[in-house]
């Protein structure tokens, strides 16, 4: 069965037919062509294909497309702040956060909202945070720094540093 839905996606409203069981993470990857977002498990177990919606980081391949009108969807497309790399992406390069780059769409948006929740995260909450999202490259220490450091960054362009 298939559902009009109107998202806003990456800060665009977009229009969507859409069958009601088709899985966000597909939607994003094999429909509209955002192929960012990965997938690693398929079972909510990753972390890969984290996105936001309305603001919280979800696993996209547990979301049913059907779920989804009205409702706001940020991808790692959308993170970018105007043609600069938001400071997380920034940080990530910084530090070596990055390997193969597989968790790194889903490390990056979990980060995001992490820090938009939390601008100045423990070591122990970022570990917390990303629990979720594994990496089997980095060995988490740098991605750790890195979201330090983007917190750092964050709060001196908000003169709270
Ligand atoms: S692909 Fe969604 S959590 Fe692994
Ligand atoms: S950088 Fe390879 S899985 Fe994280």
């Amino acid at each position: 069965m298939k559902k009009k839905i109107r998202i806003t996606l990456n800060g665009r409203k977009t229009d969507l037919e859409v069958p009601t069981h088709r899985l966000l993470l597909d939607l994003l990857r094999d429909e509209i062509g955002l192929t960012g977002t990965k997938e690693g498990c398929g079972t909510g177990d990753c972390g890969a294909c984290t996105v936001l919606l309305n603001g919280k980081p979800v696993n996209s391949c547990l979301i049913f497309s059907g779920e989804l009108d009205g409702e706001d969807i940020v991808t790692i497309e959308g993170l970018k702040i105007g043609p600069e790399l938001h400071p997380v992406q920034q940080a990530f390069i910084q530090d070596g956060g990055v390997q193969c780059g597989y968790c790194t769409s889903g490390m990056l948006m979990m980060s995001k909202a992490l820090l938009d929740e939390n601008p100045d995260p423990s070591e122990e909450d970022i570990r917390f945070a990303i629990s979720g999202n594994l990496c089997r490259c980095t060995g988490y220490a740098k991605i750790v720094k890195a979201v330090q450091d983007a917190g750092r960054e964050l709060r001196a362009k908000r003169g709270g540093a």
